[in-house]
């Protein structure tokens, strides 16, 4: 069956590999250890067609950011996550927008279309600590909208809101493009 390669990128500590070891194994990790580079395959039914994602799981801490290009050119889809009560990894988000988008060459002039030519799902993770919210929600769909409408969610590993959605979507995106 067809593969389709995501790759997740967010700060350290925003919740990515809880949100992937989530979607494979159905369990909430409590713990945070960081990442250096995992990697997971997962056969999903999209629209009646059998996939197989083949999601990459990076390092939010700066000292590895080096191989930030080689995962955007091996990379299909791209999931970018935050958490809402940490203003600094929404910051974040827009300069891992624009790395990819310049990466994959798309012209600055095309960055108000990006969302038709790039597979970049956005996520606002940690929505169960809504009492520690600093991003408000708007700011998030203004961004999206900034580049064309980017898809947008607000997930929780914990509660397992918008888990499975989110990598339906980017999954989708990659197929439709
Ligand atoms: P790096 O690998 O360093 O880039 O971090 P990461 O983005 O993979 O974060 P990780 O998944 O390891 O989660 C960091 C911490 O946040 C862990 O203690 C998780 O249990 C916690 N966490 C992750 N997602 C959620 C969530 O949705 N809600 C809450 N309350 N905690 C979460
Ligand atoms: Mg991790």
């Amino acid at each position: 069956s067809e593969e389709i390669k995501l790759v997740v990128f967010g700060s350290g500590g925003v919740g990515k590999s809880a949100l992937i070891v989530q979607l494979i194994q159905g369990v909430f990790v409590e713990c945070y250890d960081p990442t250096l580079e995992d990697s997971y395959r997962k056969e999903l039914t999209i629209d009646g067609r059998e996939v197989v994602l083949d999601i990459l799981d990076t390092a939010g801490q700066e000292e590895f950011h080096t191989l930030r290009d080689q995962y955007i050119r091996h990379a299909e889809g791209y999931v970018i996550v935050y958490s809402i009560n940490n203003r600094n990894s929404f910051d974040e988000v827009e300069t891992f927008i624009k790395q990819i988008l310049t990466t994959r060459e798309v012209e600055e002039e095309q960055f108000p279309n990006a969302a038709s030519e790039a597979a970049i799902v956005i996520v606002a993770n940690k929505c169960d600590l809504e009492n520690e919210r600093l991003v408000p929600v708007d700011e998030a769909k203004k961004l999206a909208a900034k580049y064309g409408g980017f898809t947008f969610f607000e997930s929780s590993a914990k509660s397992k809101s918008n888990v499975q959605e989110t990598f339906v979507a980017a999954a989708k995106e990659v197929v439709a493009k």
